[in-house]
């Protein structure tokens, strides 16, 4: 998919279709189609459908129009309902975007332009990669399974081009709008490559396949990947990731991911840990059949990871990052960990396996442990952790927990913006009688209340450093499709760590 921007007349810009937007608070055309349209076929039919309030400018509105012989080089179009356009934010602008294209490719046409809405107090540059993001995820599909007739190929969107009226857009120049665009580019890819991670079936996707997928994205985009297998694991004493990994009959891994853009090597670096479960079915503690198809994507805290690897190498960052991931396929057999197996981590602390079917946690400890070696500036874990977080926030939100308050604070900021938001839950120390056991120094479950905050203070045992826990179990799959979030993976948080880490990087 190519995106662009350019100042031209849409009259004479030959594409398919041109895509504008009409707010529902303006009962007139609206902008450059008005103001360069007047007199052509295509202009009376847009004004009179929204003078008539066939089209009232819902978000749920959409109409294509066509143009008279010879009146203008583009062959229609296509006015999507913005809503109100005093409420307009960079949101609206994605979700508009990603309803324009999708659309357009519904109509199987290979070229567009389209005009941005204006938000209030953002520039050309916002605007332009809210609605890139918006165009690359909302085309998204995840459909290589389909079989595909040999007489209906595959006609996808190929190229987007935003047009200007003037040299700058919203105060932007086309230069920095074109970067900016560029830039969204790479995070959508990363967030999709993320996705396609995540949709994977669980019959092609074991723990090696994931070091496999870190290791062709590090060689692409410039980072160095290194993985543990089972002899390596047992070296380092590995213990959370080889108990949950023993009922299955393949290999486990502990991936490494090492960025290094600062200008000093030598950096504190910030440390992203993955949650890399390729199948959940409980282990012993087996899973109900029902909805047990989803935890094919309880891998997607180490999707995210990777893929803001690959971003981050391929933005060029000025940053040093290190991505972990512990990856294990929690599997019932007669090798399988038991209820009530304790291990012991190489931090010292001991762990009582009450239930098997919490076997993150576990997993995730050998990476917060290892993590100290890095003396990280910070260090933010992402996990499909608990069904208890889906319950206290739904889908919407991922719950965040931890001791760095200050990059707490920037999260809860960022996540706004780029609209994958988190909300804090607390981790006070009394939630920590929960997770006592009788036989060792912490069980890895806490009962039936404040489950995800239980499943935290478990974590936090293994954090010497600054440290966040993205709960993402609610918000990694979604259930439903809205205009850029299809149904399944959701590549969630990628565009939240790049921003992040851009930001930290002072760019
Ligand atoms: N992977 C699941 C959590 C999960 C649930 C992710 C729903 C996505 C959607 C996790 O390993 C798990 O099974 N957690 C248990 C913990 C319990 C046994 C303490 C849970 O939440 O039920
Ligand atoms: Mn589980
Ligand atoms: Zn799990």
């Amino acid at each position: 998919m190519k995106i662009s921007i350019q100042k031209a007349d849409w009259k004479k810009f030959k594409s398919d279709a041109l895509i504008c937007f009409q707010p529902e608070d303006k009962k007139w055309l609206v902008g450059s189609l008005d103001y360069y349209g007047k007199g052509t076929a295509l202009h009376t039919q847009a004004s009179q459908m929204i003078a008539s309030g066939d089209m009232a400018g819902k978000k749920d509105e959409q109409i294509v129009l066509y143009a008279a012989k010879g009146e203008a080089a583009v062959g229609r179009v296509i006015l999507i309902g913005l809503g109100s356009a005093d409420k307009t934010t960079l949101e609206t602008v994605r979700r508009a975007a990603a309803r324009g294209v999708k659309k357009a490719q519904s109509l199987k046409m290979k070229s567009v332009t389209m005009y941005l809405p204006g938000v209030k107090g953002k520039n050309g540059e916002a605007v332009a990669a809210a609605a890139t993001e918006g165009i690359l995820l909302g085309l998204y599909k995840y459909d290589k399974f389909f079989k595909r007739e040999k007489n209906d190929p595959k006609v996808e969107l190929e190229s987007v081009t935003f047009l200007a009226d003037e040299a700058t857009v919203m105060g932007s120049s086309i230069a920095n709008c074109t970067k900016a665009i560029n830039r969204a580019l790479t995070i959508s890819a990363a967030t999709i490559f993320a996705r396609d991670m995540e949709n994977e079936p669980s019959n092609n996707k074991f723990p090696e396949t994931l070091a496999n997928w870190a290791a062709a994205s590090g060689k692409q985009s410039g980072f160095k990947v290194t993985s543990f297998g089972p002899a390596e694991l047992k070296k380092n004493k590995m213990v959370g990731i080889i108990a949950v990994n023993q009922g299955s009959v393949k290999e486990a891994r502990f991936i490494i991911m090492e960025y290094k853009g600062s200008r000093k090597a030598s950096d504190a670096p910030i440390v992203l840990v993955g949650k890399g479960i390729t199948f959940d079915t409980g282990g012993i503690s087996l899973k109900p059949g029902a909805g047990m198809a989803d935890m094919k994507s309880d891998m997607s805290g180490a999707a995210t990871v990777i893929a803001t690897m690959q971003a981050v190498a391929n933005l060029k960052l000025p940053i040093n990052v290190v991505g972990l991931v512990s990856s294990a396929e929690n599997m019932p057999s007669g090798s399988a960990t038991r209820p009530g197996d304790v291990i012991t981590y190489t931090n010292g602390v001991s762990a009582e396996i009450d239930n098997t079917d919490a076997e993150g946690r576990l997993v995730l400890a050998d990476a917060l442990i290892w993590a100290q070696k890095y003396n990280p500036k910070t260090v933010i874990d992402l996990a499909t952790l608990t069904g208890a977080c889906v319950v206290a926030l739904g889908h919407v939100t991922t719950g965040m927990m931890g001791t760095d308050d200050k990059m707490m604070n920037k999260l809860k900021k960022i996540g706004d913006d780029v609209y994958e938001r988190v909300c804090e839950l607390p981790i006070y120390e009394e939630y920590e009688d929960l997770i006592k056991s009788d036989v060792a120094d912490i069980k890895n479950v806490g009962g039936r209340w404040a489950g995800a905050i239980t499943a935290a203070l478990f974590l936090k045992r293994f954090t010497t450093y600054p440290w966040i826990h993205l709960d993402i179990a609610g918000t990694a799959r979604s259930e439903a499709a809205s205009d850029y979030i299809p149904k399944g993976g959701t590549g969630v948080a990628v565009r939240l760590l790049t921003q992040m880490l851009t930001e930290e990087a002072g760019k």
